[in-house]
């Protein structure tokens, strides 16, 4: 029996902040699997700030958008997977697709931990965080570290590692809720709201020792109040620089750049494929700092598929409170 199906469909690209206009939604209808193939409905759709840049380059029009998505095979006739499998994919913004099981990646969930928790703290935001903190940055033990979009998937669990790790740990986040979020649940010693005071200013205020490792999520105008504030050897992990994404070529101004000279900075952008022999290290840890309350975390969680585009502006807006996800199934 045929099955039908909705998807968010990119129509013209976005000049600057995207808008509903930018996004269609179209049903189409998907014939039963044929052999070696599965029927996936998707449960759970992430949304992530690297999608913007690909609205702009990268994502066809007229089709059906891309992104990590959670999913249930509901009809299998391809012996590696069985019905009710629930499946890691790359095919969000849908509700169904078919599939011949490449791309697909079997999740066993902890069944004493929320499933969305295996999209973000123990999945790949988490581990961004983790490996973006520890590896690329070197964190060491009782350290000076500025987190940036600290309130967010990978911000919030990074600041939280790194009070794990006893460090002395200063946020910027965009709301005095999730500020307040930051400070009294998370820990952290200080939290800037960057739409209230100028960052530059409120970062040198927040950290009188300095900053040892700024774990950069925005770009722009917080980079520069790192690299005006860094320690010698400092690090500074380049995970992302969101303030520059809905600009042509993710553009993103800096002006303090040459203090990385004399400070022996040492600056570095990665994806979190860089560091996959921590994975399992990662697992382990992340999944007894939830269990034991040391990792808390939050999500933003819009209902239907309809909602996606919204999602996705609301991403670039700072309407989520830690991880954007779409429900689209229970
Ligand atoms: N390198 C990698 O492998 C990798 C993997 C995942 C994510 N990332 C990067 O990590 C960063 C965070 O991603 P995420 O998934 O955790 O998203 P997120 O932080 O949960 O959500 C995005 C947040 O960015 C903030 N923001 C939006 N526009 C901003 C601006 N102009 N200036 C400052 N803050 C702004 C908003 O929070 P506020 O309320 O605080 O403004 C918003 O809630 C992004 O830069 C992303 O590209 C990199």
């Amino acid at each position: 029996m045929a099955t039908e199906s909705r998807e968010i469909h990119l129509v013209q690209r976005p000049q600057g902040m995207p808008t509903p206009a930018d996004f269609a939604e179209v049903t189409i209808t998907l014939a039963d699997p044929g052999e070696g193939e599965v029927l996936v409905r998707n449960l759970y759709m992430s949304v992530d700030p690297a999608m913007r840049p690909r609205l702009s380059v990268g994502q066809a029009l007229n089709e059906a958008m891309g992104g990590g998505a959670l999913g249930r095979v509901v009809k299998s006739r391809n012996p590696a997977f069985a019905e009710g499998d629930l499946v890691n994919n790359r095919f969000g913004f849908r509700e169904y697709f078919l599939s011949d099981g490449k791309g697909l990646n079997k999740l066993n969930p902890d069944p004493a931990l929320p499933l969305t928790v295996h999209m973000h703290a123990l999945g790949g935001t988490g581990f961004t965080a983790y490996g973006g903190l520890l590896h690329i940055g070197a964190l060491k033990d009782g350290e000076q570290v500025f987190v940036s979009t600290a309130a967010g998937a990978v911000g919030s669990v990074a600041a939280q590692i790194a009070k794990i790790k006893g460090c002395y740990v200063v946020g910027s986040t965009g709301s005095d809720d999730k500020a307040a979020w930051l400070k009294d649940d998370c820990g952290l010693d200080a939290v800037i709201n960057y739409k209230k005071e100028p960052i530059g200013k409120a970062l040198r205020a927040a950290a009188p020792k300095g900053i040892d490792v700024y774990f950069e999520n925005v770009g722009g105008d917080h980079l520069d109040a790192a690299l005006a504030n860094m320690n010698t050897l400092g690090r500074i992990a380049v995970c992302g620089m969101i303030s520059g994404y809905n600009n042509d070529g993710a553009r993103t101004e800096v002006r303090n750049l040459s203090n990385i000279i004399y400070g022996r900075i040492n600056l570095r952008g990665f994806v979190a494929t860089d560091f996959m022999h921590l994975y399992d290290q990662f697992r382990a840890d992340m999944t007894g700092w939830l269990k034991d309350g040391k990792v808390k975390y939050q999500e933003t969680v819009l209902d239907g598929i309809a909602n996606a585009p919204a999602a996705m502006i609301g991403l670039m807006n700072g309407l989520n409170s830690g991880k954007m996800l779409v429900k689209l199934a229970d």
